[in-house]
């Protein structure tokens, strides 16, 4: 079990760079399986779950070596399309897999995925689709048993603007005879990122990061050398730490049209915010002012994956804020471990009533996923005294020792 060690009250300054986005690279390890040739991934940082979608690439057969932050990923001989639950469970994107092996192959047995514990996730709107494009799907014993058919339908309809779904989708279109035109697609800009990838592979996708998608399907994909989008997930963490601490930080390899809707919340509560083509730069106020209300949404509204973020930023900050959690059905986990640390919070179903406090206390607290270990993190830099925060690994599956960038910019903070 990973454990983080803090003592807060240190102020945020200086420069640190953004590694590679976690949620970007995951499907791009999917659409590997489309690919007859070598894949060269740059940068691409070794999160756990990262390594996790590694595993499972190996496990079909696929040559993995990673040189340091540089991945070779070459599926030309896939010699299975099984993924076990052992290897599926620990992570969401394993079901990322199911469209690349059913257009590849033509057939998949994968188990159930994992992913945190944010909700019921099911996968419904994925299997649809595919059902709808000519696939007969089984669900039997905690497995999808997949089978790629005659090709039913030339258009599907998303019945909710799913991430992981519309990038299934993509990528089965991508091998599939003639043109298909996928509506309601998610538009976040790691869709844009596989698309990008999959056609610097030969495909022939269009309109990704608009809600309609249209891919015509082409015979083979190739290898090619590719550089994933930076995380703006881990780049708006390091904003809001900035911004808690009263700090002055710059976060380079940082895109801030990626995360507009948190920028322009942080200017609100009085941060001062630059930025130019790959860089964000932010200088906090003396004392934050609170954000009133935020809402979640698809992008490129408020992300759910700094909801727990901002609520962190919001136990600390001048006045009441109101958070309205509208993507994930239970995604207020992690509160519990913010009141431990004197945190003044209600929550009932989707919705957060925060009030701001001057002072919140360091205490021993339990991360409960991803983000939610995020905000733990988030709140032991300003906390009056020692935090331990417990599970770290949770938070190692979507940032990369999330403790060293920190202490170079000045947190008192170490793994234990
Ligand atoms: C991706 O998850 C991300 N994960 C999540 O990031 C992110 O929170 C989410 O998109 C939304 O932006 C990866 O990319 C690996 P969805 P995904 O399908 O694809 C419901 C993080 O912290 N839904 O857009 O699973 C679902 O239950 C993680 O980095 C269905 O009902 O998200 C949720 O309420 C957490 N049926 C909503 O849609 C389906 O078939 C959004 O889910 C699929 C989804």
């Amino acid at each position: 079990m990973e454990k983080l060690f803090v003592n807060g009250g240190n102020r945020l300054c200086g420069e640190v760079k953004i590694d590679s986005a976690k949620n970007a690279l995951l499907p791009i390890l999917a659409g590997c399986i489309l690919v007859e040739g070598k894949v060269v991934i740059k940068k691409a940082t070794a999160y756990t779950d990262v390594e996790a979608m590694c595993d499972i690439l190996k496990s079909l057969g696929a040559q993995v070596n990673r040189k340091k932050d540089l991945l070779e990923i070459d599926c030309s001989s896939l010699s299975a399309c099984e993924i076990s639950h052992q290897l599926a469970s620990p992570v969401r994107s394993s079901i990322f897999t199911l469209g690349p092996l059913l257009a590849r192959l033509g057939r998949a047995k994968v188990a159930y995925p994992g992913g945190c514990d944010i909700g019921l996730r099911p996968i419904d709107i994925h299997l649809t689709a595919l059902k709808e494009l000519g696939c007969k799907i089984i669900e039997k014993n905690g497995y999808i048993y997949g089978e790629k058919l005659k090709r039913e339908k030339t258009e599907v309809f998303l019945s909710f603007q799913s991430v992981g779904a519309t990038e299934n989708v993509i990528m089965f279109c991508a091998l599939l005879p003639g043109t298909t035109k996928i509506f309601n697609c998610a538009k976040e800009p790691e869709i844009v990122d596989l698309a990008n990838f999959l056609n610097k592979c030969g495909a022939k996708i269009e309109g990704a990061g608009s809600d309609v998608i249209t891919v015509c399907g082409v015979e083979k994909l190739y290898g090619c050398c590719y550089q994933a989008i930076p995380d703006r997930i881990e780049c708006g963490t390091f904003l809001i730490a900035g911004a808690m601490t009263g700090g002055e930080i710059l976060l380079k390899n940082a895109i801030a049209s990626h995360n507009s809707a948190l920028i322009e919340k942080l200017k609100t509560c009085g941060c001062l915010i630059d930025s130019g083509k790959d860089f964000i730069s932010l200088t906090a106020p003396k004392r934050l002012e609170s954000f009133k209300e935020v809402e979640t949404s698809v992008y490129p509204g408020f992300p759910t994956d700094l909801q727990p973020q901002i609520v962190a930023f919001a136990s600390v900050a001048n006045g009441c804020s109101l958070v309205f959690e509208n993507v994930f059905e239970n995604r207020f986990n992690y509160v519990g471990e913010l009141l431990k640390m004197g945190c003044d919070i209600l929550f009932k179903s989707s919705i957060c009533i925060v009030r701001g406090k001057n002072k919140i206390f360091g205490a021993d607290v339990v991360a409960t996923d991803l983000r939610g270990g995020a905000s733990l993190v988030l709140a032991s830099l300003v906390a009056e005294g020692y935090t331990t925060i417990n599970r770290a690994e949770y938070i190692d599956r979507g940032y990369f020792h999330i403790e060293n960038k920190l202490a170079k910019l000045g947190a008192d903070i170490k793994r234990i």
